[in-house]
């Protein structure tokens, strides 16, 4: 048996991720809705504040990154545009950024949308060769590595840390995939790969449907492991960081858990128009079976924290300053409840430290 013919046999069919049609759905206006903005776009500010601050690089220096799976270039706003409290992640005059996809669509509305001369996008494939050039930062953002299977994780991980021991630098890399144990899907919790429908926003148009890996943090932490003894490369440091327990994007479908409360249009709601929202209709009550020990231990815990919140407002109309600060109560739950790292929000995000 020849070399190529033994590896048609061993490995399963390598599948692409489609995105035809959904750039606009990336770029459009409605889907920065106030979860996002207030939450979900501070807590990745923060992780990759937190990744960059280990590399100790001297403020005045360039700041090499490759954005993998950039799609509409999300991360090169998260780096380079003021986040709520008008300072940037990296100055944009500092940032150097390669931002890499395998979806000609996305790489081209990426090209069109960001015409900063310290961006350029490449189309290509995480699982192959990298753009050439040594990077400081291998960020991801909005879950790319969750298109693939977990043994096609180890081999993108693989290709990652060997480029940089390969430079004998270090580097930090964020691998962002999907929680496990998000209550977004609360009934698949048993599975780590399943049909995932991207329908985005209710009348958000686009609706693909792509088989997607899960990660906890354990299974997250064996991938890690398996792609650093393949290539020698030590990782010095590490954190986890849950992003959206209550608040991502399928608590305003229901598409995978009809039962779930509706949190996220509810806080959105709040935000933006909270006639006839009642504290009662956010009520959390955490699964009791289903998920390991410490994962439930920890959404006990959350649900005591996100409920007492909702506890001076329940039984009584809400005025607007009323829904203001509850808002800003909840949306501080999400943002403190970060840093649990557990596989029990929509997105679980690793950042290693890489040394060669
Ligand atoms: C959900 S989108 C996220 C895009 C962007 N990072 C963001 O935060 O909005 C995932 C992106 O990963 C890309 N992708 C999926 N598999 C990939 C692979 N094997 N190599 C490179 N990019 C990939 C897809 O084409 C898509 O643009």
């Amino acid at each position: 048996m020849s070399p190529s013919e033994r590896d048609l046999d061993e490995s399963p069919a390598r599948a692409v991720a489609s995105y035809e049609g959904a750039a606009q759905h990336y770029l459009s206006p409605q889907r920065r809705d106030p979860v996002k903005v207030l939450s979900e776009e501070p807590i990745s500010r923060r992780i990759i504040a937190g990744a960059l601050s280990w590399l100790d690089i001297p403020d005045d220096a360039p700041v090499r990154v490759l954005d993998v799976g950039s799609g509409t270039a999300d991360g090169f706003s998260l780096l380079t545009a003021p986040g709520e409290d008008g300072v940037a992640v990296l100055p944009e005059s500092r940032c150097r950024y390669v931002g890499l996809d395998v979806d000609p669509e996305m790489v081209a509305t990426a090209a069109a949308h960001i015409t900063s001369p310290r961006a350029e996008f490449v189309l290509g494939d995480v699982r192959d060769d990298l753009p050439d050039g040594e990077f400081d930062l291998y960020l991801s953002c909005g879950v790319p590595y969750s298109h693939l299977r977990s043994d096609e994780l180890g081999e993108a991980l693989a290709s990652v840390l060997g480029s940089i021991t390969a430079g004998r630098r270090r580097a930090a890399v964020v691998v962002d995939v999907l929680g496990r144990y998000s209550v977004e899907w609360q009934p698949r919790w048993h599975l780590d790969r399943w049909d995932y429908a991207m329908s985005f926003f209710a009348g958000g148009g686009e609706h693909i449907e792509e088989p997607m890996t899960f990660y906890d943090r354990t299974s997250l932490d064996r991938v890690v492991a398996g792609a650093a003894a393949t290539t020698g490369a030590r990782i010095t440091r590490r954190a986890h960081t849950d992003r959206s327990v209550l608040l991502g994007r399928h608590t305003a479908t229901g598409t995978f858990h009809p039962g779930v409360p509706r949190f996220r249009s509810l806080v959105n709601a709040l935000v933006r128009d909270p006639e006839g929202v009642r504290a009662e209709q956010l009520h959390f009550t955490p699964a009791v079976d289903g998920a390991p020990d410490a994962v439930l231990a920890h959404l006990a815990a959350f649900a005591r924290r996100w409920n007492a919140t909702l506890e001076p407002f329940v039984g009584r109309a809400l005025s607007d300053s009323d829904a203001a600060r509850l808002a800003d109560g909840l949306l501080t739950c999400e943002r403190d409840a970060a840093g649990a790292g557990l596989g029990v929000g929509h997105s679980l995000t690793a950042t290693l430290l890489v040394e060669p």
